[in-house]
């Protein structure tokens, strides 16, 4: 029998159980912090975000699975065992949820919704003349699964759309590539609408700092999607009220939730959401976790397996 070993300390969490159900018959699922005995037996774990220490005390754990694309909330912990495979979520409920945020809200940028908002907010008939979308150029930072499903969603509104990976990618129509941190820089300077769709690393973190997001264009702006590590949220403030930066819309944030007290929530050039830009959805999840679960009971490689050497 195929025991799952869930955590997430959120309410309505109990939504995952019939998903997974069905998707895995004759499935003990265990819901944290009835997890049983560390000595039951082989298990996989699915979390997001679990306890310091926790996943250590289970000696019998063949997999971890990864409630987000992400794994910063796993690799937080120091206990960690090094030993088990983290597989990441890929499944095609969260490219899509992330394919139709990205659509969202770069559409908002280039028709110029964050100034319409904030002459409401101020009673302003302003009425100002966004370019066509044929015009516009985005910049999408990553191309691993999110972002090149981004890049596809994108591309019939007729965006000029350059993507920045670590690796070379195949050249394809529609879509230019950027490689790594010597076309960094030519990559900012083409971008008018920066998307960030990158893991968070020591090497994303900060990447976006005074000095390169001075290098985009006047009036670019920044849709963070990816993890809030990316961005110096200070030198981006400053760069939004001198003008040099016309948005942003901010989904990930480096404590989560924002503080109540921070600046950024009444600021007129920043639109916030609440790290929601996509959910892993129980139905789509399921289904990605049980054919996982199929291929590690086969012998088989796992997908999407985190390269800890690479952080992602
Ligand atoms: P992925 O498939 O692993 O893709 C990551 C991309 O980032 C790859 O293209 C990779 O380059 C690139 N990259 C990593 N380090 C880089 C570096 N130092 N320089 C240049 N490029 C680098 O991940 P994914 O599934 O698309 O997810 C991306 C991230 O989105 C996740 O890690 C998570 O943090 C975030 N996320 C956020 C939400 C949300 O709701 N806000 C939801 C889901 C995911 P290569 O292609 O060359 O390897
Ligand atoms: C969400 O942030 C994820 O990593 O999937």
């Amino acid at each position: 029998m195929t025991r799952i070993l869930f955590y997430l300390d959120e309410p309505g969490a109990e939504i995952w159980q019939p998903a997974f159900e069905a998707a895995i018959p004759g499935l003990d699922f265990r819901t944290y912090p009835d997890w049983g005995n560390p000595d039951d037996g082989p298990a996989y774990v699915f979390a997001w975000e679990p306890e310091l220490g926790l996943i250590a005390k289970y000696p019998n754990i063949k997999a971890i699975f990864s409630l987000g694309a992400g794994v910063d909330h796993l690799t937080r912990d120091p206990d960690l065992p090094t030993d088990i495979p983290i597989i990441r979520m890929s499944d095609d409920g969260l490219k899509e949820g992330m394919a139709e945020f990205v659509v969202m809200t770069v559409l908002m940028h280039q028709r110029y919704m964050p100034r319409m908002l904030a002459s409401q907010r101020k009673k302003k008939w302003r009425r100002l003349f966004p370019p066509l979308a044929r015009d516009v150029r985005v910049g999408i930072l990553g191309y691993g699964a999110l972002g090149e499903y981004c890049a596809q969603a994108l591309k019939p509104l007729g965006y000029q759309i350059a993507a920045w990976s670590r690796t070379g990618k195949t050249p394809e129509n529609g879509v230019e590539h950027y490689t790594g941190s010597s076309e960094f820089q030519a990559f900012l300077k083409r971008t008018d609408i920066l998307v960030g769709l990158l893991p968070s690393t020591p090497e994303t973190t900060n990447l976006l700092n005074k000095t390169t997001m001075a290098m985009m264009p006047k009036y670019a702006s920044i849709i963070n999607a990816g993890r809030g590590t990316l961005i110096n949220l200070d030198d981006m403030v400053a760069l939004l009220d001198s003008g040099h930066l016309s948005a942003a819309t901010l989904d990930v944030f480096v404590e989560e939730p924002l503080d109540k007290d921070s600046p950024l929530w009444q600021h007129d050039k920043i639109i916030i959401t609440p790290h929601i830009a996509s959910i892993t959805r129980p139905d789509t999840a399921a289904q990605y976790v049980a054919s996982n679960i199929k291929r590690i009971e086969e012998g088989l490689q796992p997908a999407n397996v985190l390269d800890r050497s690479k952080g992602y």
